[in-house]
């Protein structure tokens, strides 16, 4: 090694498993998207997650799950995260600006995938918060409008700026050369709040429970039969969505027992 390579190693040290962050958006003071380059070897199936992170203050990686938000076709990954004021990771990660190096560990798992599920006619995709980001690949992953004649897409948080990521990503899929055909009149699109006036309000639950989503959207109610769906909030919504989807008939599955839905935290809360 000559003398100058080693100084450049020396000026920017790289971090094990790096990858350069290419873009940054800022959506409120709560939620961020980035994208990172994509390590050559990495294969990972749509809807899945990865653990990614930051360099420690003691040295050592800090890092949390990420649902990867960019289909598996992509050059780059896309990831989309909460800021957490207090949080170890985010409180730093929130700053992560273009050229800046993060860890991806390239161990893609998770069950929100299609293999776990059996095939149907419809797909409802139903989340809160950044619980959209696995969604935000299966929304852009060819198989979704290639397995199922409708996709539908159920989006809630409390306030409407908090939906513009997934509003975007939703809006862009129409003209997107690679899937647009694909997507055609395929995708029912039903964000809501639930503390700022919206069209559409309610709590997922709700709406699910009440049969207004049915009826605005003009679907039939879940049957077991033709429905399947996958699930990613907070632990609390993910427990109520799955007693209502049991309650239509449909059972759980997972990538080794593929059946009518599947289920994953979008975070781990407080004191679980
Ligand atoms: P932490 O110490 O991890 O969390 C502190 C507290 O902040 C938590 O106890 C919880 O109350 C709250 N919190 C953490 N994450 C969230 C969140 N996403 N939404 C609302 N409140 C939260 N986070 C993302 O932002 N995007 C993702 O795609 C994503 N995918 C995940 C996939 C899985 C399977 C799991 C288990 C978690 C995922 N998370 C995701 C959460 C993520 O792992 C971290 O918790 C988050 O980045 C905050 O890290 P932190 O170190 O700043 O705070
Ligand atoms: P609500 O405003 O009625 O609590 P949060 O920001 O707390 O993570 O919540 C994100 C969204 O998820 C909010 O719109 C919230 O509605 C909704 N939500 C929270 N808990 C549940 C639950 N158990 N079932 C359905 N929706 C929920």
């Amino acid at each position: 090694m000559t003398a100058a390579t080693e100084s450049q190693t020396a000026a920017k040290p790289h971090l094990p498993d790096a990858q350069t962050v290419t873009a940054v958006t800022h959506w409120t003071d709560r939620l961020f998207s980035f994208r990172v380059t994509r390590p050559q070897s990495l294969r990972f199936r749509s809807g899945e997650f990865v653990m990614i992170g930051l360099l420690g203050d003691n040295g050592k990686p800090l890092l949390r799950a990420y649902s990867i938000a960019s289909p598996a076709w992509d050059e780059e990954l896309e990831f989309y995260s909460i800021k957490v004021p207090d949080g170890p990771l985010t409180s730093r990660l929130q700053h992560i600006k273009v050229g800046d190096e993060i860890i991806l560990r390239p161990k893609p798992v998770g069950t929100l995938v299609h293999d776990a599920l059996l095939p149907g006619k419809r797909i409802w995709f139903l989340s809160t918060g950044t619980g959209f980001a696995p969604f935000a690949s299966l929304l852009r992953e060819p198989e979704t409008y290639a397995k199922y004649d409708q996709v539908i897409m159920m989006h809630t948080c409390r306030e409407v700026a908090e939906l513009e990521y997934g509003r975007q990503l939703v809006e862009s899929l129409r003209d997107d050369p690679l899937i647009g055909e694909m997507v055609g009149d395929k995708l029912h699109y039903y964000p809501t709040t639930t503390r700022e006036p919206f069209h559409h309000t309610g709590r997922v639950t709700d709406n699910l429970s009440s049969g207004k989503v049915f009826a605005d959207l003009g679907l039939p109610p879940m049957n077991p039969d033709k429905d399947r769906a996958m699930v990613c909030g907070s632990l609390a919504f993910n427990v109520d969505v799955k007693t209502i989807l049991e309650g239509f008939g449909l059972v759980e599955g997972a990538n080794s027992d593929p059946r009518q839905f599947v289920v994953e935290k979008a975070f781990v809360g407080d004191g679980i």
